[in-house]
């Protein structure tokens, strides 16, 4: 099997934890293949225009999707509800840039960062799932943002759009909110969810660095200066505005540097 076959497999698996799993298992097979010198193909492939994805959580437009007050078990559990899918969407995410961009050529390196971001993810998509389930709910059982795969679709033609928008963008955004959510059930005295939080911290991080990375990479090849190339990537894929607090530390141990994020918050720094 073909690293894009792999990615192919796991898109269009619906069933999150059979997806989550195969992820997973596919990166071990692609982790024990390069450290044993073995060549896995690269191949080439056809990813969706959507990934498959279970008949469960309904998926609404993001106004729709009730908010619940963070202060109540029924909030924490909606919270908890909404990382998962946007775990499982991250899943689907990585494989789709391994799938997409087979025209653009990369040094392997590439392949084994995004492997290993879908790996993650795949472990933060079951550490939520788990987490629900032990509350008496389950991945499924409330409804969920829609609009998760617009960036995907937006930036299928564009590697350099969906560099600057996915990882450098949103995941960096992940960045800046989660220290809130971690607060937010340590004072609930959740230490089981405390522990699976502080996982998907630590290891996000590394996923914006990959973003950063492959996209300087790519703006060298092209002589491209890469903060004016980010900001009008950004400007023209992605359609919210940048909002602060920035987590400014977390960003700069990621590559991102203020320059790329504060001339794209519409009111200046305060
Ligand atoms: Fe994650
Ligand atoms: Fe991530």
């Amino acid at each position: 099997m073909s690293l894009r076959d792999m990615s192919l497999v796991v898109l269009t698996t619906a069933d999150p934890r059979e997806k989550t799993a195969l992820s997973r298992k596919f990166a071990q097979d692609w982790r024990t293949a390069r450290l044993e010198g073995r060549e896995i193909e690269l191949g080439t492939a056809q990813p969706p225009d959507m990934p498959a994805r279970p008949a469960q959580p309904e998926l609404l437009p993001p106004r729709d999707v009730p908010q619940r007050k963070p202060g109540t078990p029924e909030g924490r559990i909606a919270m908890l509800h909404a990382i998962a899918h946007i775990e499982l969407n991250a899943v689907d995410l990585h494989w789709d840039i391994i799938a997409r961009f087979a025209q653009v050529e990369f040094p392997i390196g590439f392949y084994d960062d995004w492997v290993q971001a879908a790996d993650d993810e795949s472990k933060h998509f079951n550490l939520m799932a788990d987490c629900l389930e032990a509350r008496g709910s389950h991945y499924g059982a409330l409804p969920a943002h829609a609009g998760m795969w617009k960036s995907a679709i937006e930036t299928a033609h564009d590697i350099m759009g969906r560099l600057a928008v996915v990882p450098m963008v949103l995941e960096a955004r992940g960045l800046d909110v989660t220290p809130g959510m971690i607060a937010l059930f340590k004072q609930a005295k959740d230490q089981p969810a405390v522990d699976a939080l502080d996982v998907i911290y630590a290891e996000e991080v590394a996923h914006v660095a990959y973003g950063s990375r492959w996209f300087h990479f790519l703006c060298g090849r092209e002589n491209l200066d890469p903060t004016p190339t980010f900001h009008a990537l950004v400007r023209r894929y992605f359609y919210g505005q940048l909002k602060p607090p920035f987590n400014e530390e977390k960003r700069a141990e990621a590559g991102i540097a203020p320059d790329f994020y504060w001339p794209l918050v519409e009111q200046q720094k305060p």
